[in-house]
């Protein structure tokens, strides 16, 4: 068995063409900072609006494509003037205000890898990142900065600590940036970075262990701006809502890189979910294209069809959705409620951009993840031998030929977990999935959440989808828990709908109505109604938490659980 790592960039085939379409030339400089803002002005679209950004009081800004030149020039001649040089870790601890999404770019401006993460994080959370990716300065509010100054104590590469909205005396190391009130910096000297220069560092979290740090390079631009163009068909005149936070990679890929890039409007809402906020602002902005996620559109869902039809939604245009399998009832659902479904994405943090996708004016199979993205090539792999599997509807690894852009170059500090991840030529993505005659991907579970029972291999999805078309089930999770006789049988937790309470009647009900959708193997032996599932701050079901409960294991790490 080979492994093969990633090779360094130079674009090839679609992707060099991508490349040459936003003035890259393989060997010569990259910078997304750059070409997210100054580019954009250079072709006539300085007056475009770039960000139209909103909070949950009411607060608002509108910044132009050349606000976003000047103000991220100005981020950048400041994080360089505290004497952070290339390629040192500048973390983005905010919430999602302008600063965060200027601060970003302005970072890359000067070389130095941006580390979003998300400010919700307890200090726990945060100390374990910074200490990994030896971060030598945090922007930050001042709401966050208690748990900052907490921990900063144990963190001795942490150089400075810039506070955005500061008032008063700063701490020993703190130091106060008014962005919106400094003088704007006309020109500022782009460092030279080329595809292989790190720029942004996300962390994710691994079943085991510590979280991981999955370093992006440069040279990833021509996937994202590529996928953007083509998957979220973004156009001159749309305005674009990615409703993710820049903590997770869907927030800086999609929401910050991808749409500027292309010079697309996007609009931001810091708040979290509420249904009337979310479809009031798609009105009043005249939301086109919305990138959201399963977690979202089940809480939508959840809240029934009427609160988006008291409003004239009829804006949206175009719908994505990223993070979790998109049950088919929620496709079938985004159909009746916004005359249009909700089109699947799959990708990683490791990916950096879409790989398996449903493209605008393809046939929609709901419940399938759609096909490879026309420069990627996806195939499943046969879990012994690790050869691709030619028969259409057998279960496999998903796995990926390296070779596209936006594939992270290492997880920081831990080279042999990044080695592990490539056998035989093939990146293993760690799902499973079948592909059908016409090359549709049907998502079946990650490796870690897939059931064994009597032998059989169960995915929770399809358990899940099943439980979800019951009237009364909001959202579930199918676990694995020991049985004497088969192992490994089902056990689900399932969260009701508003007017619904749990009893054995229900319970009764809800078995009798699965039965018929799943084969025997896959019927659960047990039901336990919960409030809520444990979730990750990205909105993903962590099963592995269920399912430590239920064997008696340690639940591995935590930090990013939504709840800490
Ligand atoms: C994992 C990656 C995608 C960027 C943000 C999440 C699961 C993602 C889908 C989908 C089924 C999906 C996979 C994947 N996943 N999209 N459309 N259908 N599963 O990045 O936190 O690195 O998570 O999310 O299990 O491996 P991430």
């Amino acid at each position: 068995m080979t492994t093969t790592a990633a090779q360094p960039g130079t674009w090839t085939g679609t992707w060099l063409e991508a490349a040459r379409e936003i003035g890259l030339e393989p060997g010569g400089p990259v910078n997304i900072g750059w070409h997210c803002s100054d580019r954009i002005c250079r072709m006539g679209l300085g007056a475009k609006r770039a960000l139209l950004w909103e909070d949950a009081e009411g607060r608002s800004r509108t910044l132009t494509f050349d606000d976003l030149r000047l103000l991220t020039n100005t981020f950048a001649a400041f994080v360089r003037g505290l004497g952070v040089g290339p390629g040192e870790r500048v973390c983005l601890f905010l919430d999602r205000v302008p600063e965060l999404y200027i601060g970003f770019l302005g970072i890359l401006k000067t070389g130095a890898v941006a580390q979003p993460l998300f400010s919700a994080f307890g200090e726990d959370s945060l100390h374990v990142r910074l200490q990994d990716a030896e971060t030598a300065a945090i922007v930050t509010q001042r709401k966050h900065l208690g748990k900052v100054r907490r921990i900063r104590e144990k963190l001795p590469h942490l150089r400075r600590i810039v506070v955005v909205d500061g008032a008063g005396a700063p701490g020993p190391g703190e130091v106060h940036l008014d962005l919106f009130g400094a003088a704007p910096v006309q020109e500022f000297a782009v460092h030279p970075t080329t595809a292989d220069s790190p720029s942004v560092l996300h962390y994710t979290s691994g079943t085991t262990g510590q979280p991981k740090g999955a370093q992006h390079v440069h040279g990833s631009l021509p996937a994202q701006y590529l996928t953007s163009k083509r998957v979220l068909d973004l156009r001159p005149e749309d305005v674009y809502w990615c409703n993710a936070d820049p903590g997770w990679v869907t927030g800086t890929s999609y929401g910050i890189i991808g749409p500027w890039v292309n010079g697309a409007t996007q609009a931001v809402l810091d708040s979290g979910f509420n249904t009337d906020r979310w479809y009031d602002f798609v009105a009043k902005h005249r939301i086109t294209v919305w990138y959201s996620a399963p977690t979202a559109i089940r809480l939508l869902m959840r809240e029934g069809g009427e609160a988006a039809r008291r409003r004239d939604l009829s804006c949206l245009r175009h719908l994505c959705s990223v993070g979790e399998p998109l049950n088919a009832e929620a496709v079938v659902w985004s159909e009746r409620i916004f005359g249009r479904p909700f089109l699947d994405t799959y990708w990683q943090t490791e990916t950096g951009c879409i790989v398996i996708t449903n493209l605008p004016g393809m046939k929609v199979k709901p419940g399938s993840m759609g096909k490879a993205f026309p420069g990627i090539e996806a195939t499943v792999l046969d879990m012994n031998s690790l050869r691709p599997l030619d028969r259409p509807g057998a279960v496999g690894l998903i796995a990926l030929r390296p070779g596209w852009p936006s594939l992270i170059r290492t997880y920081r500090n831990k080279p042999d977990a990044y080695a592990s991840k490539f056998r035989n030529g093939w990146y293993l993505t760690g799902d499973r999935s079948s592909i059908d005659e016409d090359g549709y991907f049907w998502f079946v579970g990650r490796d870690d959440d897939v059931i064994n029972t009597g032998g059989h291999l169960v995915g929770p999805f399809e358990i899940e989808s099943a439980l979800l078309e019951h009237p009364a089930v909001a959202e579930s999770a199918a676990v694995s828990k020991p049985d004497p006789v088969n192992m490994e049988v089902v056990k689900v937790f399932v969260t009701l709908k508003p007017g619904y309470e749990p009893s054995d009647d229900l319970e009764l009900e809800i078995m009798n109505r699965i039965r018929r959708k799943l084969s025997p193997l896959a019927m659960p032996q047990e039901i336990q109604f919960v409030d809520s599932l444990p979730k990750t701050r990205s909105g993903k079901i962590m099963r592995r938490v269920l399912r430590a409960k239920e064997w008696n294991e340690p639940v591995g790490d935590l930090s990013s659980l939504m709840n800490d």
